[in-house]
């Protein structure tokens, strides 16, 4: 691999909480190539976002280091751009208004700055809503002014975390193909957080696997598949459930024994 553009290096974070530590990640590391897509999988609470605002620079307070072009993060910077699961879109201000936000610390003009929010409000698809607010928007509208937002500063690196979550199933597979039309025109090294593996196998070159308390990597998977990948194709079928099996199986659970039918409580039998 060439010189990675982001490299995770024994990264670990605790919280206090009410003076008590939790351990929140531990010894993560992962290096990711140039234009790669990476997907980190894991159930809730496994340190996801927290890598997430790590790498975007919104917290500090770490140990280990983290790398952008092998200079170590301090703090935000342009060539990162960040989409959260909730869109955060400001309902007072228009499509264009809240893109251009993505631009404040762009040293720009405004007719510039108007040209490069046109060119990516195109680049998602909603020209035509420039003027609108967002309680004008679908959900998925809405997601898309939020994926503007996070590239129109033209950023390196696209961080998105659990992007599509709160979108209906049908909305959510429209908005994975347009994410990888977007990908294919600004070739954009992607990190993806999701609980979802059938997105994560979908969308990434890697999905890496995070285990919890404390988060870090359980496995890493190549993912080969062909795009346009297809969710009903075999391979597909067969990482899913292999990929399911490792999030689901916990090494350190014991079964206590055959579960006999009186040990069941009486509504499960009931029913
Ligand atoms: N600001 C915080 N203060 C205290 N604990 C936190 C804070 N942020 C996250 N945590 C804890 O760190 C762990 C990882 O959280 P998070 O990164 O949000 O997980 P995920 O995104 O995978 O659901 C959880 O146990 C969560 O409660
Ligand atoms: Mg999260």
């Amino acid at each position: 691999m060439n010189a990675p553009i982001v490299s995770f290096n024994h990264v670990g974070k605790s919280f206090d909480v009410d003076g008590v530590e939790l351990e929140a990640i531990r010894e993560f590391s992962l290096d990711i190539a140039e234009g790669e897509f990476v997907a980190i999988v894991g159930s809730s609470g496994c340190g996801k976002s927290t890598l997430l605002r790590l790498l975007v620079g919104l917290d500090t307070q770490f140990r280990g280091q983290i790398t952008v072009d092998g200079t170590a993060v301090t703090g935000i910077g342009s060539e990162r751009g960040i989409v959260f699961q909730e869109h955060r879109l400001f309902p007072w201000l228009t499509v264009e208004d809240n893109i251009g936000l993505g631009l404040v610390n762009e040293p720009l003009s405004a007719e510039q700055k108007h040209q490069r929010i046109g060119d990516f409000i195109e680049l998602v698809g909603l020209t035509d809503f420039i003027r609108a607010y967002p309680h004008q928007l679908s959900g998925g509208m809405a997601q898309r002014v939020a994926i503007a937002r996070g590239l129109v500063a033209s950023p390196r690196i696209l961080l998105l975390d659990e992007p599509f979550g709160a979108l209906d199933a049908l909305t959510r597979q429209q908005m994975q193909d347009e994410l990888l039309a977007i990908r294919a025109r600004a070739k954009i090294t992607t990190v993806l957080v999701t609980h979802d593996v059938e997105e994560a196998i979908f969308l990434a070159d890697r999905v890496v696997v995070m285990e919890p308390r404390p988060g870090r990597i359980k496995q890493v998977v190549d993912i080969a598949l062909p795009h346009p990948r297809q969710r009903s194709n075999f391979d597909f079928h067969q990482l899913r459930e292999e990929l399911l099996h490792e999030l689901t199986s916990d090494d350190h659970y014991q079964p206590s024994g055959p579960v006999q039918i009186h040990d069941l409580p009486l509504s499960f039998i009931a029913c």
